[in-house]
C-alpha cells in the first residue's frame, strides 16, 4: 500500500489493455516494436507536445466528438446531473483540462468536491487554478494518476469522501480507446469505486458513415498525423531513438466488423531504427499499429455498461445521432 493512500481496487486490473503499457516508456515501446505485429500503446501519445497536438484535434472541424458532446452536455447537463446535492462527489476519469466539466459543474452549483483523475500533472494543476477561481465554494482534489491502473485515493480524500454520493464522469469516448472487453473491466472497476447509487456520466462516440469517421482521424490539416508521428518522435526525444519521421507515414483505416477506427504509422521504405541499441528492422508498408477507436451503437453500449453490473439509463444524443451521452447507475446492493 502507498504511504498515505487508501488503495482503491485491483478489479480494475481487468482494463489492461492487450497493447504494450504498464511497464514504463522504454519497456513498452521495446516489447511493442519486438511484437510480430508492431504495436505501440496509445496512452503515450500524451507528451507535453502530444497533449498540445492533441488540444488542437478538439477544435478541429474534422474531429466532431469534442463539439457535439460538448453541446449535447451544454443542452442536458443540468438533467445529468440533476439531484446531485452539495454531499455529491464528482470524479472525473482522464481530466485533462476539466472544460467540459466546466459545463456541468456550472449547472450544478450545489456540487462541493471534484476529484479529476488524470496521467497529465500540468493539466491538474491548471485546472485546479482555473476551476478554484471561478468556483470559490468547490473543493478540487487532483489525483494525478492513469486510471486504466488501480487508482489510489489520497487518505484526506477518502476521508472527505465519507457519506458522499459518487458521480462519475467519463466523456470524450475514451472508453472507445478499449478494447470491448477492457472497456468492460474499466465499467466494472468503475462502478466499484463509485459504489452502489453511484452514477456515471460517459460519453460514447456513435457507429456511423466510414467516409465521417475516416476524415475525424486523418484530419485535412495534418494534425492528426502530427500526433501520430509524436509517438515516433517522442521516443527519439525521450529513448534516443533513431527513428527518421519522414519515413512513416499516418493512416487511419475504419474495421466494419470490429466497429473501430485503427491508427498506424506505416514504413514508407524498408528501414531499420535502432532504439536503446536494439535495432528495429521494417519492411515497406510494414505498420506499427498505434490505436484503436471503438465505436458502438447505443444499445450494444448500454449492453456492455449491464455486462459490468451498471443499470443503463437516460441517454442524449444530437440531431445527427453523431455521439451519445449514457447516464448509469449502480444498484444498491
Ligand atoms: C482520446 N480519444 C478519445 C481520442 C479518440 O477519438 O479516440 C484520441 C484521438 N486519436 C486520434 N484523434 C483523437
Amino acid at each position: 500500500m502507498t504511504q498515505g493512500c487508501e488503495p482503491m481496487t485491483n478489479e480494475i486490473d481487468r482494463a489492461r489493455p492487450a497493447e504494450p503499457r504498464g511497464r514504463g516508456f522504454a519497456a513498452d515501446v521495446l516489447d511493442g516494436l519486438s511484437r510480430p505485429e508492431k504495436r505501440l500503446s496509445c496512452l503515450y501519445f500524451y507528451d507535453a507536445v502530444g497533449c498540445d497536438l492533441f488540444d488542437e484535434i478538439t477544435r478541429l472541424p474534422d474531429y466532431y466528438p469534442t463539439r457535439v458532446e460538448t453541446d449535447i452536455l451544454a443542452s442536458h447537463g443540468e438533467e445529468m446531473l440533476d439531484g446531485a446535492s452539495e454531499e455529491a462527489a464528482l470524479f472525473e476519469f482522464g481530466s485533462g483540462s476539466s472544460r467540459k466539466t466546466e459545463i456541468l459543474l456550472e449547472r450544478a452549483p450545489l456540487l462541493s468536491l471534484y476529484a479529476p483523475i488524470d496521467v497529465c500533472a500540468s493539466a491538474l494543476d491548471n485546472a485546479r487554478a482555473r476551476l478554484a477561481a471561478r468556483f470559490p465554494h468547490l473543493r478540487v482534489s487532483p489525483i494525478a494518476a492513469d486510471f486504466s491502473r488501480p487508482v489510489a485515493l489520497p487518505r484526506d480524500l477518502a476521508e472527505d469522501l465519507a457519506g458522499r454520493r459518487r458521480i462519475g464522469f467519463f466523456p470524450g469516448s475514451t472508453i472507445g480507446n478499449f478494447a470491448p472487453e477492457e472497456a468492460r473491466g474499466l465499467l466494472l472497476a468503475m462502478r466499484l469505486l463509485l459504489g452502489p447509487g453511484g452514477r456515471l456520466i460517459v460519453g460514447v462516440d456513435l457507429k456511423k458513415e466510414p467516409s465521417r469517421l475516416i476524415a475525424a482521424y486523418n484530419d485535412a490539416r495534418g494534425v492528426t498525423a502530427a500526433f501520430n508521428l509524436n509517438l515516433l518522435a517522442r521516443i527519439n526525444r525521450e529513448l534516443g531513438g533513431g527513428f527518421d519521421l519522414s519515413g512513416f507515414g499516418h493512416q487511419a483505416i475504419y474495421d466494419e466488423r470490429a466497429g473501430r477506427v485503427e491508427m498506424r504509422l506505416v514504413s514508407r521504405r524498408r528501414q531499420t531504427a535502432t532504439i536503446a541499441g536494439r535495432d528495429f528492422a521494417f519492411s515497406r508498408g510494414e505498420a506499427i499499429h498505434t490505436e484503436d477507436c471503438y465505436k458502438y451503437a447505443v444499445d450494444e453500449f448500454r449492453a456492455a455498461a449491464s455486462g459490468a453490473g451498471w443499470l443503463p439509463g437516460r441517454v442524449w444524443t444530437d440531431a445527427e445521432a453523431l455521439f451519445s451521452v449514457h447516464e448509469l447507475t449502480a444498484p444498491l446492493q
